[in-house]
């Protein structure tokens, strides 16, 4: 709803509530508390209901003759179970002004519509079906709570002859109690809301009449502080109500009931066969779900205002790093563990998987496709692969939110699937280009359908043979590599696919790992389709993408000495190191070993003086996640650094040169952008950042870029928007603040 829009003065002179239950008492109380209500009339089946809420005020006035009640009023609740709105609708009809706005708070919309079209008319334009989604198990005038809508989703289901005077008072009434309005159609409503309160509410009172009607009945009860208290607390809600609403909505109920029966019985036999594995499927399937709903229940309860949600970084000038420690697992890897531990024959354990909402978008997609995925539990992940050949269609479209890896390697392996697959993403992600990927894939034969200019969503048919291709990628990207190897696996003859650069060879690695033949000459890289994955055990290095943070912070920051433990230095990632170390950066690797066919070593860095550089093009594929970290060096250094060949850039998570360019040049630093890079001039041993508000633009490596230059600020820096920090780096402030630097964020 356009809040401009409210009528911060709404004032109805006359309203009657009909129906004084827990749902209509709260919203007259908090109308009346708001002072949006003049005077309000009662009627309620019940005298002593009137009577209470006379007494308490909620009410001024009530007659036992509801058309004493209507005949005045602006504007009429409705507030009585569903089956009942006809009747009431009956008595009312002949008592309506011209002008009385209707609206009622039921539970199922589509038998409401039918009565108001029967009964007032298939042209009655000022009735708004509305149903506000709050309530607890409560009832009556005694239980009415003004604050009970506050941040809670009120539905209003208009339909075609619904006028617009009606739909806006009855929404100003509604925001102007705290709700948040949001409008959909009837039958979508009575859908959605069969799945997610009605059948919950059946089941409750299912479970606990069966379990009362046990013969143990007694114990139970005296033992039901865990389980059963938590599962039945709603079958203590209004009998008469409920037994509308499955009147109301049998429909949409019965096709939610059968669904769930199905999925029932399957799990009786699950139990009864003690399969473990399909248990841990549903079980960890169902408690991702809850912990992600959970998670947001949290964030609206955290917030005041629906709209206040975004995240603030503010760092304070100066400090200097000191410390051992590590940064979270690697992205790519950990990306890379969970789509090859599913297609794997057996279980592939991971440890150090990055608990990050990108990685974590892959896995659910996987899980989504049916694959059995235990944890994470502090970076533990088991993968129950289900081979080559075992995914299954996903129930919805796979919801990649911020991440262009998971949907660029993603699209290479849907395209080999049985099934149709569409794939989403976040804003920044539906602007990202995927031409590149689905350009080669319709080479290999797979059918993708894309928005336009090739951005998400793509929606890939299923069922298309692909065949082996040879392709020259027109960009050195380690995802439109991995996408077509991944696709060559399935696909009849030979893939390869030549670099114009060396990119990050994690694909190839981690194939060998489970023991798929990858053959790697110089640029080329061939896989053929035959052979099969078998499972492992994978421990993901530290991401060498979150070190580079510190890797610069430690440089820049005066007297610092950090050791970042166990980090990646795979040679195809560690552009960030040779370029710094090319500037003049202390950065020594110790203790280097392999884990997993991938080299790590400890970092120690200890602040230095830093030069300005050409960078060399061959570096830049090898750092290019780590620019906007190297930019922060480069204004720190002495001369001038110029980038060039860095292109891409512009099309990561943001464009990524302007958006730096723009923060730099609001901190003081003489800096800008060219096509495909930027040219620097440092400021020096003696300089510092003036603080100021930068924007990360939604981009998770922004906003850490910008929070470490407040190392080498005369004065604060606030960072905006820096909720995606947790699509690669969950933890970022927390561990930042421990070794140095002073960032805290405001809410
Ligand atoms: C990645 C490859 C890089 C990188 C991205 C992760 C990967 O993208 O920027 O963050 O895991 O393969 P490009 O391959 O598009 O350059």
């Amino acid at each position: 709803m356009n809040s401009s829009r409210i009528k911060k003065n709404l004032h109805i002179p006359n309203v009657a509530i009909i129906g004084l239950g827990l749902i209509g008492c709260s919203w007259v109380k908090a109308l009346k508390l708001a002072g949006c209500a003049g005077s309000i009339s009662g009627f309620d089946r019940n005298l002593d209901s009137m009577q209470q809420a006379l007494q308490v005020g909620l009410i001024e006035d009530y007659s036992l003759d509801i058309t004493d009640v209507v005949r005045d009023a602006d504007f009429i609740i409705i507030s009585v179970p569903i089956l009942a709105v006809g009747d009431v609708l009956e008595q009312i009809k002949d008592s309506l002004t011209d002008t009385v706005i209707l609206t009622d708070v039921g539970s199922v919309k589509g038998n409401v519509s039918k009565d108001v079209s029967k009964i007032l008319g298939e042209k009655f334009d000022r009735f708004v079906l509305g149903h506000p989604i709050a309530g607890s198990e409560l009832s009556g005038v005694s239980a009415a709570d003004e604050n009970l809508f506050k941040h809670h989703k009120i539905i209003l289901t208009p339909e075609q002859r619904t006028c617009e005077r009606a739909l806006d008072l009855v929404t100003d009434a509604w925001e102007l109690t705290g709700g948040v309005v949001e409008l959909m159609s009837v039958q979508h409503h009575d859908e959605v809301l069969a799945a997610t309160s009605h059948l919950p509410h059946l089941l409750a009172y299912s479970l606990v009449d069966t379990l009362a009607n046990s013969h143990e009945n007694k114990d139970i009860f005296n033992y039901a502080a865990g389980g059963f208290r938590d599962f039945t607390r709603i079958a203590s809600s209004s009998p008469i109500m409920w037994r509308d609403i499955f009147v109301g909505n049998k429909d949409e109920v019965l096709k939610a009931l059968d669904l769930f029966t199905a999925d029932l019985q399957q799990l009786r036999e699950v139990v009864a066969n003690e399969d473990k594995t399909q248990m841990m499927g549903t079980f960890t399937r169902a408690k991702a779900a809850r912990d992600h709903f959970t998670k947001i229940l949290a964030r609206r309860a955290y917030v005041e205002s629906m709209t206040s949600q975004t995240v603030n970084y503010i760092a304070k000038p100066g400090g200097k790093l000191s410390g051992e420690f590590r940064v979270p697992g690697d992205k790519s890897i950990s990306h890379r563990s969970i789509m090859l531990g599913s297609l794997a024959e057996g279980t592939t354990e991971v440890t150090g998987f990055l608990e990050g909402e990108d990685s974590l978008a892959t896995l659910q997609s996987f899980r989504d496709m049916g694959v059995v995925i235990e944890g994470p539990h502090r970076g533990r992940v088991t993968v129950h692969g289900v081979g080559l050949h075992g995914l299954k269609m996903p129930p919805n479209a796979l919801y990649l939110g911020n991440s262009g890896t998971s949907m660029r390697l993603l699209s290479g392996l849907m395209a080999a699937q049985k099934f149709d697959v569409e794939m989403t993403g976040d804003e920044s992600l539906s602007k990202r280009p995927m031409s590149r990927v689905a350009d080669p894939l319709r080479k290999m034969g797979a059918v993708i359908e894309s928005a336009d200019n090739g951005r998400p969503p793509l929606r890939i048919k299923g069922g298309q043979p692909l065949k082996g291709i040879h392709y020259e990628l027109p960009m050195a990207s380690a995802q439109v590599k991995s996408c077509l190897l991944l696709a060559g696996l399935y696909a009849e003859g030979e893939t390869t696919v030549i670099e114009p650069a060396p990119t990050r060879d994690h694909t190839e690695r981690m194939l060998k790992g489970f023991g798929y033949p990858v053959e790697v000459d110089g640029p080329k890289v061939t896989v053929r389709p035959g052979g099969k994955l078998t499972a492992t055990k994978i421990d993901v290095p530290s991401d060498i993408s979150s070190a580079a943070f510190f890797m610069v912070a430690a440089t820049i920051a005066k007297d610092s000495d950090i050791t970042l433990q166990h980090v990646g230095i795979n040679p195809t990632r560690i552009g960030v190191i040779n370029i710094l170390r090319l500037m003049g950066a202390n950065i020594e690797m110790l203790n280097e070993r392999e884990v997993g066919g991938e080299p790590v070593a400890d970092l120690r860095i200890r602040s230095a003086q830093l030069k300005g550089i050409q960078i060399p093009e061959d570096q830049v594929p090898l750092a290019i996640d780590e620019f906007p970290s190297i930019f922060i060096a480069a204004s720190c250094a002495e001369g001038t650094t110029v980038l060039t060949g860095a292109e891409e850039l512009r099309v990561k998570e943001s464009d990524r040169i302007q958006a730096m360019v723009d923060g730099l040049q609001i901190l003081g630093v003489d800096a800008q952008g060219t096509e495909d890079g930027a040219i620097i001039k440092g400021f020096g041993s003696e300089g510092f950042f003036n603080g100021g508000e930068v924007d990360s633009v939604d981009d998770h490596r922004i906003a850490m870029s910008f929070t470490i230059a407040s190392l080498r600020a005369n004065a604060s820096i606030v960072v905006k928007d820096c909720a995606n920090v947790a699509t690669s780096f969950p933890g970022f402030v927390e561990l930042a603040s421990g070794c140095g630097i002073q960032v805290s964020v405001e809410k």
